[in-house]
C-alpha cells in the first residue's frame, strides 16, 4: 500500500530494485483503470524509488494531433508543454517507437534542454493493449551517463504491466 511504500527499503541492485518497485506499483494501482492516474502513481513511485532520478514523467499522445506528443503527469522541474514526433529524445523515441537511451544529452542533436541540469536521459514508449502508442516515459538525470540496458528493461517491464492492460 501507499501508505507502508519505503523507497530506503528497496534493493541497491539495479536490476533487483525495478523488480521491487514494479511489484509496489502494482499493488498500489491494483484494478485502476484510469490511465492519468496510473501514469501519475508511475511517476511518483520511480521518482521515490531512484534518487538519482531528476525529472521522471510522461508525454502522451495527444489525441487531436496525433504526431504531437503533449505533457502529461510528472515529478520534477516545470517540462515543456509540447513536443512533436521526430523532435528531442521524446519525440524521437516517439517516432521510432523504441527505447532511447542518451548518455550526454549535449550531444543528442535536436536535444531538448527542459532542466538545464539534466546530462542524460532514457526514454521509453508507452503501448496500450492494442499496441498502439499512446505517449512515452521521459526520465533524466544531473549524471552523465546514469542509464543503460537494466534501466530499459527494467521501465519497459512496469509499463507493459501498467499500460498494456487498458
Ligand atoms: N529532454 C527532452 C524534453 C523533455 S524534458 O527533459 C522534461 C527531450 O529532448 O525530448
Amino acid at each position: 500500500m501507499a501508505e507502508s511504500f519505503d523507497a530506503a527499503g528497496l534493493p541497491v541492485d539495479k536490476a533487483a530494485r525495478y523488480r521491487a518497485i514494479a511489484g509496489e506499483i502494482a499493488a498500489v494501482l491494483g484494478d485502476e483503470p484510469d490511465r492519468t492516474a496510473r501514469m501519475a502513481t508511475v511517476s511518483a513511485m520511480l521518482a521515490a524509488a531512484f534518487p538519482k532520478f531528476l525529472w521522471t514523467g510522461f508525454y502522451v499522445v495527444d489525441p487531436s494531433k496525433p504526431d504531437e506528443l503533449v505533457i502529461g503527469p510528472y515529478q520534477g522541474s516545470l517540462g515543456c508543454l509540447r513536443i512533436a514526433f521526430g523532435r528531442g529524445v521524446c519525440g524521437a523515441a516517439a517516432a521510432r517507437r523504441e527505447t532511447v537511451i542518451v548518455p550526454d544529452v549535449e550531444a543528442f542533436p535536436g536535444h531538448i534542454a527542459c532542466d538545464s541540469r539534466s546530462r542524460s536521459e532514457i526514454v521509453a514508449p508507452v503501448f496500450d493493449a492494442e499496441g498502439t502508442l499512446v505517449g512515452v516515459l521521459d526520465v533524466d538525470s544531473a549524471e552523465l551517463a546514469a542509464f543503460d540496458f537494466a534501466d530499459a528493461a527494467g521501465l519497459q517491464t512496469i509499463l507493459k504491466q501498467t499500460f498494456a492492460r487498458d
